[in-house]
Formats: C-alpha cells, sequence, structure tokens
C-alpha cells in the first residue's frame, strides 16, 4: 500500500491512500482541514473523487468504459438498453425471469396520468424541449409523493416502482412534449410494445395509422439510448448526488440531473454538432473554417462533438456510434450530406497539430445527431434522447448514494477572494 504525506511549512501530515478495484488511487483528503487548516483547491474538480462508486469504471486515458465490469463494446453488441438500464442499477445482468418482470414493470408505469398532462398545456409551443423535460420529470415528486418522501428509507422501499416510472416515464414525456410542440395529439404507450418500439409508436404514429418500428430503426435507437446509459461522474450525474445528497427523492434528484444536462458544452452538443454541420453543408465550405474558428481558443468557436473532459485518447462510444452510422443509414438507404462531412471533419482534425496536442478526438455526440435524424428525430429533441438514455446512470447513482449510511451532504468549499471585511455606508454618504 503506497503513502502519502504533505508537507507543510515543516510539518508533515500522513494522507490515507485509497485503491480502488482497477487500481485507481486516490489521496484522502477528508480531514485535511480539519488538522492542517488547509483545503484542497480543485476548480471543476476534475482531480476530486467525490464519492466511491461501484457502477461504472472509466478510463480515460485508454478509452475504457465498463459498466459494472462490463466492457461498453460488448454490451453495445449483444445488450439493449433495457438490460443494460437494470444491470447498471441493480448491479448484476438480469436472468430471464427478472429481465421480465423489469420490463413489465415498465410497461405498467409508462403512461402519464391526465392530470399529470394539464403540466404540458402550461408552457407555450416554442418552450426548449429540456426546460419542458427537467420541469414536468420535476412534477413526478408532486404526483408520486409517497414514493418522493425525502426520506432515503422510505423512498428505498418503493425504489423498484420509483426507478420503472422514472426511466419509463422520462421516454413518454419526451414523446409527449414532442407532440405537444407540434399541436399533434398525444399517443399513449402500448402495454405490448418494447421500450424503443413503444418510443417510436408515441413520436411518430398518425391519427388511425400506427407507427410501427422497422428492425433495424429499433435497433439502432436501443444502441443510442444503451450509450449514453451512464457515465461516471459526469455534470449531470453528479449533480444527482449534489441534490440527492440533501436526501432529495429520486425525482427531484434527476430533474436536477436533467437541467445540468441541457448545456451546450455536456448534453446541448449534440445538437450543436448538427448545427455546426448543417452550416458547413450550406456554406459549400469543406470545414477549414471552422477548423480554422476552433484553433482561436474561443469557447464560443469549438468543434463540436470534439474533446472531452476525461477521454484524452479516444471516446470509446464514439468509436461503437460512428460505425452504426454506416451500417444504420445503409440499412435505411439513406444518403446524409452531414454523415460525409463530419468524416472530413474528423480526418481533418486528427492530422492537425492543434487537435492532436490538446488530445481532442470525436465523442460520442459526434455521430449521434446524424444517428438520430437518420431516425426521423428532430434536432431539438436531441439533448432529450440522451436524458432518457442517462436516466438509469443517474437511478442508479442516486440508489448508491442514498443507500451508503456513512454518506454527507454534499458541501464543497471555496477560496474567497472578495472584498475584506468593511463598514457598511448609509446611502446618503456614498460616492
Ligand atoms: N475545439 C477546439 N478547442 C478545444 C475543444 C474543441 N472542441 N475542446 C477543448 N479545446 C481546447 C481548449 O481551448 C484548450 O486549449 P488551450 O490548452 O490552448 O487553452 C484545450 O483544448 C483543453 O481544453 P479544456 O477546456 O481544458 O478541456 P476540458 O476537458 O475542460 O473540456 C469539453 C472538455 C467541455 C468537452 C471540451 O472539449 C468542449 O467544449 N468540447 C466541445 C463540446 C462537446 O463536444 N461537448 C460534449 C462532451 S461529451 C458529453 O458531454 C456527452
Amino acid at each position: 500500500m503506497a503513502n502519502a504525506s504533505l508537507k507543510i511549512d515543516d510539518k508533515e501530515y500522513p494522507l490515507p491512500v485509497i485503491t480502488g478495484t482497477e487500481g485507481e488511487k486516490a489521496i484522502d483528503t477528508r480531514r485535511l482541514r480539519a488538522e492542517t487548516g488547509y483545503i484542497a483547491y480543485d476548480q471543476g474538480y476534475g482531480n476530486t473523487g467525490s464519492c466511491e462508486s461501484a457502477i461504472t469504471f472509466l478510463d480515460g486515458d485508454n478509452g475504457i468504459l465498463r459498466h459494472r465490469g462490463y466492457p461498453i463494446e460488448q454490451l453495445a453488441q449483444h445488450s439493449d438498453f433495457v438490460e443494460t438500464a437494470y444491470l447498471i442499477i441493480y448491479g448484476e445482468l438480469p436472468n430471464a425471469a427478472k429481465r421480465k418482470e423489469f420490463g413489465l414493470l415498465l410497461r405498467k408505469n409508462a403512461a402519464i396520468e391526465t392530470q399529470m398532462q394539464k403540466i404540458f398545456e402550461g408552457f407555450p409551443k416554442g418552450a426548449p424541449p429540456m426546460a419542458m423535460l427537467s420541469s414536468i420529470v420535476g412534477s413526478l415528486a408532486a404526483h408520486y409523493p409517497e414514493l418522493a418522501t425525502n426520506d432515503f428509507e422510505k423512498d428505498l422501499k418503493n425504489f423498484d416502482l420509483a426507478a420503472a416510472m422514472a426511466i419509463s416515464k422520462v421516454r413518454t414525456i419526451g414523446a409527449m412534449l414532442y407532440r405537444y410542440q407540434r399541436g399533434l395529439p398525444y399517443v399513449f404507450p402500448k402495454q405490448d410494445l418494447p421500450f424503443c418500439e413503444n418510443f417510436l409508436h408515441m413520436m411518430f404514429s398518425e391519427p388511425y395509422k400506427d407507427y410501427v418500428a422497422a428492425p433495424e430503426v429499433a435497433k439502432a435507437l436501443n444502441l443510442l439510448l444503451l450509450l449514453h446509459a451512464d457515465h461516471e461522474q459526469n455534470c449531470s450525474t453528479s449533480t444527482v448526488r449534489m441534490v440527492g445528497s440533501s436526501a432529495a427523492n429520486l425525482f427531484t434528484s434527476i430533474s436536477a440531473g436533467i437541467s445540468a444536462l441541457s448545456g451546450p458544452l455536456h448534453g446541448g452538443a449534440n445538437s450543436a454538432v448538427m448545427h455546426m454541420l448543417q452550416a458547413i453543408h450550406d456554406e459549400g465550405d469543406d470545414g477549414t473554417r471552422f477548423i480554422a474558428a476552433a484553433k482561436s481558443g474561443s469557447k464560443s468557436n469549438r468543434l463540436m462533438g470534439f474533446g472531452h473532459a476525461v477521454y484524452k485518447n479516444f471516446d470509446p462510444r464514439a468509436k461503437i456510434i460512428g460505425k452504426a452510422c454506416d451500417d444504420v443509414l445503409n440499412k435505411l438507404g439513406i444518403k446524409d450530406p452531414l454523415l460525409a462531412i463530419a468524416k472530413n471533419l474528423e480526418q481533418a482534425a486528427l492530422h492537425d497539430d492543434y487537435f492532436v496536442s490538446r488530445k481532442l478526438y470525436p465523442n460520442v455526440d459526434f455521430y449521434s445527431g446524424i444517428i438520430m435524424r437518420a431516425l426521423g428525430i428532430p434536432m431539438n429533441m436531441f439533448t432529450v434522447m440522451f436524458a432518457i438514455g442517462r436516466t438509469p446512470g443517474q437511478i442508479a447513482n442516486w440508489r448508491e448514494l442514498a443507500s451508503n449510511p456513512k454518506g454527507r451532504i454534499y458541501r464543497p468549499r471555496q477560496v474567497y477572494v472578495g472584498p475584506v471585511k468593511r463598514e457598511y455606508v448609509p446611502i446618503a454618504q456614498r460616492t
């Protein structure tokens, strides 16, 4: 076991070392302030382990992502979204009986009750979908208060039902807000349809004409959701833990996570990529201008879909989804000029010293938008799709947090750099 110590002036303080099951090492600084008077400064928490977690292992330097030990490549090839959701939440792949039971619970809890449907009407038709989604998901705590008591012990007793509701209803709310915004009548979930087919049915059915998803379309949607199902302590999942750490219930915590996901540097990146590709297409450019602008260092000109806070080699999800893009478009007989632009842009960036030296590679969002477009999902719904996919990871993290008897409220500190103490000046004496 490694030893660590911190020397401040002449005094040395031993610090315990924690080693994870994959050999990741951490210096335990929990007693640092109490013993030294110092805090650890880590703006953005890039070097801070906020928890111990048994859900997802991510090695950004080597492009590794595993859920409960299973490599993402194997799950993408052999599993589907619902099975992977179960794995992420409960820790093991379900046997046939458990898989059936879980699927049934999702199907039974898919519908949005009449009273809750009225919430939609309170939003302007052009409201940003993520603003609607986070609010309506937050309202689940009001509609099912018995599952959302803000008491971990009680809420954990009802966890299976609350988790199934969250997964199933976030998906239904996503489809309903799509229809609400278009002035279309809602299409209600069908109990006999699997998860992804049901979503597509609720989105795209027409009066007297049910949408029946082609197998390749349902498969592509399954893959897309599965690849987003969890991603360790990212911004939105950390938000779920932050909110949950105050003993807030599952629905409220997930709603906060959805809000965090809406920003363009996180879940909003997928539509930003498509805007960028479309602009390149409209200009008849080959992407040179965007690459040059991205190298200026300005945050607003970044090459969207490139770079990642933790993957500094490649994003394994991007490899899977990049390949799936080709397959899906081929199977559906779609030729999307934006795919060719994306590939050219990727090649140009991968051979450009600016991107290479900063270890900026395509992330999952670089190609996910092209798949969603092929499935008929409009751009302003892309982040909603991400949110539907991420729900299992948020639920699993909330459960892990709520089940930890030694957990404490998340409350970081700061280094104050504002004015030092001064006396109040009455308004008449102020210059
Ligand atoms: N285009 C151009 N330059 C970039 C990009 C980019 N996409 N990303 C990072 N850089 C540059 C930065 O300007 C910085 O340059 P400097 O060292 O000269 O100052 C350097 O690369 C390191 O950048 P950081 O901001 O430190 O990278 P960080 O790890 O904090 O940010 C992030 C990661 C937010 C994902 C960033 O790469 C980015 O903004 N990418 C575009 C948005 C995007 O695709 N987001 C989706 C992420 S995946 C997800 O959420 C599912």
